[in-house]
C-alpha cells in the first residue's frame, strides 16, 4: 500500500501536497501540518441496493418529531429542538460551559428517551461530581469514557440511545488514521464516521469541538461543512452570561441565539436579557454612551455602547473595540469625519458594547456614532433615548427590520424616545416616541441636546 503524505491545515482543513507557510485557504500562518494517508486508492463505493433515483414526492416523509432539551433557549436556537438523525457541533472556546451544558440537556433528554454521554476529557467519577452538582443526578443517564471511535460506534450500536453527546470529537481517534487526535485528520474521519452512523440509525448526535486560536488541534471549522447544525457557545470567561448562537440549520433558521447565566448549579435560561446589557439609566448621564436596540434572531436586544474619544499623546492613534466590528468602527469614524464634520482623526478612539456581548448586525452602527459623537463633544446623549440603524459611506441612515419590536422592547425597558432611519414608514412602532432621521447629521442633532 503506497503511503501518501499531504499537508493539512489545522484551521480551516485545506489540503496541500508540500509545505507553505501560510495558508492559501484561510490565511493562517504556520497552520500546515503533515498528516500521513495509508488508506487505499480506491473508488466511490458501489451503491447498496435501492438507492435509485425516486421522485422528491414518493420519498417517505417522516413527521419530524423533534426532541426537546429542557432549555427554552437551546430550543430556540436550534430551531424547536433536536431533530432525529442529526448531527450538531457544539462549539467554543476551553472552559465556556461547553460540557455543562450538554450535561444538563443530556439530564433533561434522559427523562424520556436514553441519552448516552461520551467524554473523551474526563474520568467518570470528575463527570459524576459534575453531575451531582448541576442536578444532573440519574441513573437514566448513561456514562461512556471512550476515545477510540470504533469502540464509540460498537456501544452505540448495541444500546442504540436516541441521543448521543461526545465530548469532545478532537479526543476522539480512529485506529487507522495515521496521525494524532485532535488533528484534522482524525477529527474528519471520526465524524465523517459517527455521521453516517447518526443518518443510519436515526440516532441525533451532539459533538463538542473546541476552537483554537493556536491551530495545535484542528478547529471545529473543518467540520461546519459536514454536521446539520452549527452552534457556538459564546461569552467572557469573566462574565457569568453565556450566548449560543446558531450559524448554520439545515432545520430552522440561523440568527437566533439563546442567553444563558453560568451559576453556581450550571447553566440557567435566562428568559428576558434584553435589560441585562444596560447600566442603570441614571449613570448613564455621562458623555460617551448610547443605547442600541439590536434585534439577534428573532430577538430585540438593548446594549450600551461605550465610547471614549481622547487626544492622542503621540504617535498613531489607537483604536480599540470590543464586542463590535473593529473595521465598521473605522468606518463610522471615517463617516463622522467628512459627512458630519467631526474631527476625530487625531484622538485614540475606544469603543465597546457593554456586558461583552457581541453586536454583528449593522443597525448597531447608529449607537456607535452617537456614542463616539457624545464622547467626542463631550455631551451626554438623551439618557431615555435608544436607537437603531444602518450608516451608509455618504453619510445617510439606512432602514432597519423589525423596528416595531425593537420599539417596544424599548418602551418596555423605560425608554420614551426611538431614534430610527427615516423617513416615517407603514409600520410605524407603537408606545413610544418615534423620531425619524434622515442622514447621521440630523440623528446626532436629536440625540445629542445642547
Ligand atoms: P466546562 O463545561 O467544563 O467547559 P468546556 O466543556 O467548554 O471546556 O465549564 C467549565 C467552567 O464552568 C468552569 O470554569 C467552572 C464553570 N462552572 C460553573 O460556574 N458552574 C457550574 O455549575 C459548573 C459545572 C461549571
Ligand atoms: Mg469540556
Amino acid at each position: 500500500m503506497r503511503v501518501k503524505t499531504t499537508f493539512y491545515c489545522q484551521e480551516c482543513g485545506q489540503r496541500s501536497t508540500r509545505w507553505l507557510g501560510r495558508c492559501p485557504g484561510c490565511g493562517a500562518w504556520n497552520s500546515l501540518v503533515e498528516e500521513k494517508e495509508n488508506r487505499p486508492q480506491k473508488g466511490p463505493e458501489p451503491r447498496e441496493r435501492g438507492n435509485f433515483p425516486c421522485p422528491v414526492t414518493e420519498v417517505p416523509g417522516d413527521d419530524l418529531v423533534r426532541v426537546s432539551t429542557g432549555t427554552g433557549e437551546m430550543d430556540r436556537t436550534l430551531g424547536g429542538g433536536v431533530v432525529p438523525g442529526s448531527l450538531v457541533l457544539v462549539g467554543g472556546d476551553p472552559g465556556i460551559g461547553k460540557s455543562t451544558l450538554l450535561l444538563q440537556v443530556a439530564h433533561h433528554i434522559s427523562r424520556q428517551l436514553k441519552v448516552l454521554y461520551v467524554s473523551g476529557e474526563e474520568s467518570d467519577r470528575q463527570i459524576r461530581l459534575r453531575a451531582e452538582r448541576l442536578g444532573a443526578f440519574s441513573p437514566d443517564l448513561l456514562l461512556l469514557t471512550e476515545t477510540d471511535v470504533d469502540a464509540v460506534e460498537q456501544s452505540l450500536k448495541d444500546l442504540l440511545p436516541p441521543v448521543v453527546v461526545i465530548d469532545s470529537i478532537q479526543t476522539m481517534y480512529k485506529g487507522d488514521v495515521g496521525s494524532a487526535p485532535g488533528s484534522v485528520g482524525q477529527v474528519r474521519e471520526c465524524s465523517a464516521q459517527l455521521m453516517r452512523l447518526a443518518k443510519s440509525t436515526g440516532i441525533s448526535i451532539f459533538l463538542v469541538g473546541h476552537v483554537t486560536k493556536e491551530g495545535m488541534i484542528a478547529g471545529p471549522r473543518v467540520l461546519e461543512h459536514m454536521v446539520d447544525v452549527v452552534l457556538y457557545l459564546e461569552g467572557d470567561r469573566h462574565q457569568s452570561y453565556r450566548i449560543l448562537r446558531c450559524v448554520k440549520n439545515r432545520f430552522g433558521s440561523t440568527n437566533e441565539i439563546g442567553i444563558f447565566d453560568m451559576q453556581g448549579k450550571g447553566l440557567a435560561e435566562v428568559a428576558n436579557p434584553s435589560g441585562m446589557f444596560l447600566l442603570n439609566q441614571a449613570h448613564r448621564d455621562v458623555p460617551g454612551s448610547a443605547v442600541v436596540a439590536s434585534l439577534e434572531g428573532t430577538r430585540p436586544l438593548l446594549v450600551e455602547i461605550q465610547a471614549l474619544v481622547s487626544p492622542c499623546g503621540y504617535g498613531m492613534p489607537r483604536r480599540m473595540t470590543a464586542g463590535v466590528d473593529h473595521n465598521r468602527v473605522s468606518l463610522i469614524v471615517a463617516v463622522l469625519e467628512k459627512r458630519v464634520g467631526l474631527h476625530l482623526g487625531g484622538n485614540d478612539i475606544y469603543v465597546n458594547a457593554v456586558g461583552g456581548v457581541k453586536l454583528m448586525e449593522p443597525a448597531v452602527d447608529l449607537g456607535i456614532a452617537l456614542a463616539l459623537a457624545s464622547s467626542f463633544r463631550d455631551i451626554p446623549v438623551d439618557p431615555y433615548l435608544a436607537a437603531a440603524g444602518e450608516i451608509g459611506l455618504t453619510g445617510e441612515l439606512r432602514s432597519v427590520s423589525g423596528a416595531e419590536k425593537r420599539a417596544r422592547e424599548a418602551s418596555l425597558l423605560g425608554f420614551q424616545r426611538f431614534l430610527l432611519p427615516g423617513p416615517v414608514t407603514s409600520d410605524a412602532p407603537e408606545g413610544i416616541a418615534v423620531i425619524y432621521a434622515g442622514t447621521l447629521s440630523e440623528a446626532i442633532e436629536a440625540a445629542l441636546p445642547v
